[in-house]
């Protein structure tokens, strides 16, 4: 790690400490034992307390606070790894060793050149779409370039791959003796082809197009709204730094890579949030990855999701100083009003990732007037908030508080913070889906009917009249 970047591993450490002498009385962690189904759980509206599968990926424990990635705690993987590291861990479920590590950089590197995409993207009037909308459009597009999934060819394979499911041979036909062995035979060479066709749109080749490809478009974007040419990315630098130069056309200092690497390892997964649930039930469907992704980016869009972050900022521009806080928040608090970057469905305590972004932003913001500014009065409203909604309600900062200060403190649009999110999530969209397709059930929850079932039928002529409903 460089030397200049450690006064940030001691934001990050201390950020630990903090967390741990603050929830050290709340109870131990419940959801931990494997499903024994069918299971039975109290659900709330929003599908609340569901249990949809096992994992083995990441762990939210909301009343501790705590944020778990495949066993390592999320601080430790802060200080002392890379978000790399960080992904292959998500993907595979151990950490890389130094040939692995090197290795799998060498392949995302090579997937960041997505020239076709680019091009495509480049006859759509990017300038006046957001940059999430264009950035889903672009995961379409990497689709077509990195699979022919829509190919006719491809389309025969599929068909090949649900003659050949084993549920489709009744079992009164199985064979026996010789006729069992060249049955065992085909088998293995069906499912070798099995394993073939998907590779190009559902397996894990995909999955690092996608982590690459998702990364290089939103720099491309960036440049492309401001009517600028998409920069090459540069081979020395780490996948935050290129993020940053790809976005902002300007080289990060070591600092800012630093920090631009601890947010998409704190962005990089977070349990069954909407839009992983969204990526995960494309998937389920046994559709494929990229599109998987585009649900997981058009759900992350939302302003109750990933679109907060955009709106703390503007928030934050209303209440305009510090002084205002306290008499801004009362009208809210009377009006019932949300505080966009607060609340959580999970964390009742502090949100982890929130513990260090916090401090981060102060760092960040130290040497500029406006972003010192925003990051005053986001502390003053931190205050007001918990001393009033987090005592009544268990309502602290999330994610999303904190994120959008450390993001502008480097020159980021405000628009491109929730891009910046989706491209971490990618690395935790993908990982979950490929865990779900090895046990895949499609979703398919259930709505209770509340509406009548036997109206009599209304000939055209006679609507308009008394409508009931
Ligand atoms: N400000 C004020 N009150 C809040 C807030 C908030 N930010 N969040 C929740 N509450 C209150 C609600 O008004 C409600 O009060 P009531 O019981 O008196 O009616 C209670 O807390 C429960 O709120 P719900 O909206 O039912 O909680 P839910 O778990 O469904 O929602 C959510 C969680 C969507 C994150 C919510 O807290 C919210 O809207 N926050 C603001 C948007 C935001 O910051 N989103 C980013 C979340 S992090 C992420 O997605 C990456």
């Amino acid at each position: 790690m460089h030397e200049n970047t450690s006064e940030i591993t001691d934001i990050i450490l201390n950020a630990k400490e903090r967390a741990i002498k603050e929830t050290s009385r709340e109870p131990e962690p419940e959801l931990t034992k494997p499903i024994n189904w069918p299971v039975e759980c109290v659900v709330g509206p929003g599908l609340e307390g569901a249990i949809a599968c096992e994992t083995r990926i990441g762990y939210v424990n909301g009343s501790k606070g705590w944020l778990i990635y495949r066993g390592y705690n999320i601080f430790d993987l802060c200080a002392y790894a890379t978000f790399e590291e960080v992904s292959y861990l998500l993907m595979y479920g151990y950490l890389p060793s130094n040939t692995q590590l090197a290795a799998f950089k060498k392949k995302l590197v090579e997937y960041r050149s997505t020239h076709q995409t680019k091009r495509l993207l480049m006859s759509f009037p990017i300038e006046k779409m957001k940059p999430m909308a264009a950035l889903r459009l672009g995961t379409n597009l990497m689709r077509q370039e990195f699979t022919d999934v829509d190919s006719d060819n491809y389309l025969s394979n599929v068909v090949r791959i649900i003659a050949a499911d084993e549920d489709s041979i009744p079992m009164e036909t199985k064979p026996r003796g010789e006729e069992h062995a060249i049955y065992e035979f085909k088998r293995q060479q069906r499912e070798h082809m099995i394993k073939e066709d998907l590779k190009h749109a559902t397996g894990f080749e995909s999955c690092f197009h996608l982590l690459s490809g998702v990364a290089s478009l939103t720099g491309a974007i960036a440049r492309l709204r401001c009517g600028k040419m998409p920069v090459e990315h540069d081979p020395d630098l780490s996948f935050a730094g290129n993020l940053i130069f790809t976005m902002t056309g300007k080289k990060p200092t070591a600092i800012e890579e630093r920090i631009m690497d601890v947010s998409l390892i704190l962005h990089a997964d977070h349990g069954m949030n909407a839009s992983t649930f969204a990526a995960m039930v494309v998937a389920s469907t046994l559709s494929d990855v990229y599109l998987s992704v585009g649900a997981g980016i058009a759900a992350l869009q939302g302003p109750l999701h990933g679109g907060a972050n955009e709106r703390v900022i503007e928030m934050l521009q209303e209440i305009g100083n510090e002084e205002n806080v306290p008499a801004w928040f009362e009208k809210k608090h009377v009006k019932k009003e949300k505080i966009m970057g607060f609340g959580h469905r999970v964390y009742k305590s502090y949100d982890p990732r929130a513990l260090v972004l916090g401090p981060l932003a102060k760092y960040m913001t130290k040497e500029n007037k406006e972003s010192k500014r925003l990051y005053k009065i986001a502390k003053a409203l931190e205050k007001e908030v918990v001393k009033t909604l987090g005592a009544q309600k268990r309502i602290f900062p999330n994610v999303d508080f904190y994120s959008g200060i450390v993001y502008s403190s480097m020159g980021i649009e405000a628009d491109f913070f929730t891009p910046l999110f989706a491209v971490s999530r990618v690395a935790g969209w993908t990982a979950r889906v490929q865990e779900y397709l090895r046990n895949n059930r499609i979703f398919r929850p259930r709505a209770m009917y509340v509406g009548p079932y036997d109206k009599e039928f209304t000939f055209i002529e006679n609507r308009g009249r008394n409508i009931k409903t």
